[in-house]
């Protein structure tokens, strides 16, 4: 794609973290959405105004007004609360549906060819309800989840291993909440399993701290959740389907026949590039990582089964 544009949606920390990543690789024309006037059109001009500095040719611009997003070929969801201290990203489905529905529609109106990739929290059930609202094909919506829970298991080992973070393979597989699944016994530093530099504690103490990442951010922050790394994750996506790069991300794709999930959508590698989600790559999973990846997929069933009693 010669020219790319991509549609932020959400100003906030995630959505201008988004334009920030996604300015300093040039990866296309960005402009940035929000409903609060003027915070979108200050932050790409902000932005706008670094481009001498670091050096970047695309466009950004900043707007309250979907019409500005016509014809984008990607769109970034990040509109919606983040979570407080205390809270679990569950206990954004309410509030968050609204905003999510609420946005889809217009975001498609004026750009029937886009690829939506959510951010918005729960990240899965945002992503399903962006799916139905969207009427897009499965493969054109995703979600961002998969790349930041594998991020920061790689950073806990690496930092544990005293090697470089870009060395260290890992995968977090299911929903992005409570019920992740890190998967220790695909992960490894340069191509050599966890076990042979960490101990069973230090391992353990790995998948919790994976687990609690964003939590644990919170609870730093007090007043909202991570940014620089979920923008980060969400822009590498945007950037393999932008260019094609065809890189195995994992991230929250449309699972029907593939791992037996039966039509939902759930964090599992996938092929992102031209069009969005190419296919999913299956795992062999053992007892243990199975038992554990249905009972997160259960949890995400149950978390758009509970949309639907609410009419969404
Ligand atoms: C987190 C948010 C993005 O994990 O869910 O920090």
């Amino acid at each position: 794609m010669a020219h790319p544009k991509i549609t932020i949606v959400g100003a906030g920390n995630v959505g201008a973290s988004c334009a920030l990543w996604a300015a300093a690789r040039d990866l296309g024309d960005i402009v940035l959405v929000d409903i609060v006037d003027g915070l979108a059109a200050g932050k790409a001009l902000d932005l706008r105004q670094a481009a001498p500095i670091v050096g970047f040719a695309h466009g950004i611009t900043g707007t309250t007004d979907y019409e500005a997003t016509a014809g984008s070929d990607l769109a970034i969801v990040t509109a919606g609360l983040a979570r407080k201290p205390g809270m679990s990203r569950d206990d954004l489905l309410v509030k968050n549906a609204r905003v999510v529905s609420g946005i889809i529609g217009s975001l498609v109106a004026a750009s029937p060819e886009v690829v939506l990739l959510i951010v918005s929290n729960p990240v899965d059930a945002m992503t399903s309800l962006a799916h139905r609202v969207s009427k897009l094909p499965a493969e054109r919506v995703v979600g961002m989840a998969g790349v930041l829970d594998s991020a920061r298991m790689r950073t806990f080992i690496a930092e544990a291993a005293g090697v470089s973070p870009k060395d260290v393979r890992a995968y977090v597989l299911g929903g992005h909440g409570d019920t992740m699944v890190p998967l220790v016994r695909h992960s490894s530093i340069g191509g050599v399993p966890l076990a042979a530099r960490l101990s069973a504690e230090q391992i353990g103490a790995i998948v919790e701290r994976t687990r609690g990442g964003g939590a644990e951010i919170v609870s730093l922050l007090k007043t909202g959740s991570a940014f620089y790394a979920p923008a980060a994750a969400a822009v590498t996506m945007a950037q393999s389907i932008l260019r094609d790069e065809r890189r195995v991300l994992p991230c929250a794709a449309y699972c029907d026949a593939e791992y037996g999930v039966g039509g939902y959508f759930v964090g599992v590698p996938a092929r992102l590039g031209a069009g969005g989600v190419m296919d999913v790559l299956e795992f062999d999973l053992n007892a243990d990582e199975r038992a554990a990846f249905d009972s997160s997929v259960a949890h995400v069933k149950g978390l758009v089964e509970k949309l639907a009693e609410l009419g969404y």
